[in-house]
């Protein structure tokens, strides 16, 4: 058939991820796959019987499109809790189809034609897309190479009066930086009085080690004002498959989210959503996931301390960054797909989480994994 009109594409620059490159060579190649983040293990027993349950007895229909009301109650006493933070869960909580739909619901419903957005590099994937469709400009800082902090001085010189929202993501995806308590106080500082939203990626909130806690936007009454916060229970839970997540706003931007939700989605998976609200109940669920993954990444790390990689481990998520810098000076998108091919294991190449394609000879290794899979990894990294 003739193609009559050319269609314009709205993200020119956008193809096939990383991750789905480095998953489809390692299933062709029958690699060990600590590419892609996602855990490798069961879900909770318990939740997968109150899914269950919630479906007999018949929540199959339409939630409300905010949520079902006991879970954001849930989430809501969660935040006075763990933050001292007060949601109301009728004006101020959204339940969402992971937390992609929360970042990309905000961006859409804030961001106007023009307006700059200030994201930090390496950066998760789905940021600078959201901004781009929506007619935004992302302004990309790069973190200090050395420990991923954010160079505090370059926000402040690169704020005009365009932009429009601060994107910050702790603990941090690929990298496995936690905020500290000087970072909040440096953002709270920059964006006291411009009307600038921060948008904060907190969907790695629970996984955090060495008894550090947490650093949320929402401890801070003053950001927490001008801040949308977006959490996964996909992370939390050993779920990703669910796509469930929340977002937290004063009731001012929530009103705005929710204009775009409901059309977007109007609300998402009901029973799933009465499962999470008994399963939070019990706090424990969520405590004691933090030792459970750090056991996870030292097991990792003690195995391969013989190698040759370098590294600092991860403060949170469930990412661990290793230097090959020792080895060789190969590109890193080439080595990962070439160790992937040759040695067996896959990763991910840190250069493709910059938009310069910035080559700090780093790949990231998810260690989500059981342990047979983790020892497989190791033995193979050792040999590098
Ligand atoms: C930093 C970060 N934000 C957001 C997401 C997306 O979360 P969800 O699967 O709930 O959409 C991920 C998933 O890997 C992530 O790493």
């Amino acid at each position: 058939m003739m193609k009559t009109n050319q269609t314009q594409s709205k993200l020119p620059n956008v193809g096939t991820t990383i991750f789905t490159t480095m998953s489809g060579l390692a299933n062709q190649h029958n690699a060990i796959n600590l590419s892609q983040g996602f855990p490798g293990f069961s879900i909770s027993e318990e939740l997968i019987a109150l899914v269950s349950k919630y479906m007999t007895q018949g929540k199959n229909q339409y939630a409300p499109m905010a949520g079902v009301q006991e879970l954001r109650e849930e989430i809501s006493a969660l935040q006075r809790e763990f933050y001292a933070a007060d949601y109301s869960p009728n004006s101020e909580i959204t339940i969402t189809a992971g937390a992609t739909q929360g970042i990309y619901t905000t961006i859409s419903a804030l961001v106007h034609p023009g307006d700059e957005v200030i994201m930090f590099s390496p950066a998760y994937d789905c940021y600078g897309p959201a901004v781009e469709v929506n007619g935004g400009k992302s302004v990309f800082i790069e973190l200090n190479s050395e420990d991923y902090s954010i160079p505090w001085e370059e926000v402040r010189n690169s704020i005009t009066e365009k932009t429009k929202m601060i994107l910050v993501n702790s603990p941090h995806n690929p990298t496995g930086a936690v905020w500290t308590a000087e970072d909040l106080e440096k953002l709270e500082e920059l964006v006291a009085g411009t009307g600038i939203i921060v948008l904060s990626d907190e969907v790695y909130a629970h996984i955090i080690y060495d008894g550090v806690k947490h650093v949320s936007v929402a401890s801070s009454q003053k950001l927490r004002e001008q801040s949308v916060i977006v959490h996964s229970f996909g992370k939390t839970f050993h779920a990703t498959g669910w796509k469930m997540g929340y977002v937290l706003a004063p009731e001012y931007l929530m009103t705005e989210f929710r204009k775009v939700h409901q059309y977007l989605v109007f609300s998402v998976n009901t029973p799933v959503q009465y499962a999470l609200a008994e399963y939070i109940q019990n706090r424990n669920n969520i405590h004691e996931l933090s030792g459970f993954y750090q056991e996870k990444r030292d097991y990792f790390l003690d195995l391969i301390k013989e190698s040759r990689f370098e590294f600092t481990p991860a403060s949170g998520s469930y990412f661990q960054l290793l230097s090959y810098k020792n080895i060789t000076d190969e590109n890193d998108v080439e080595l990962a797909k070439k160790w992937t091919i040759e040695k067996g294991i896959a990763s991910v190449p840190i250069s493709v989480f910059y938009p310069k394609l910035t080559d700090n000879k780093v790949l990231r290794f998810c260690f989500a994994k059981e342990n047979d899979v983790l020892e497989k990894a190791a033995e193979i990294l050792c040999k590098i």
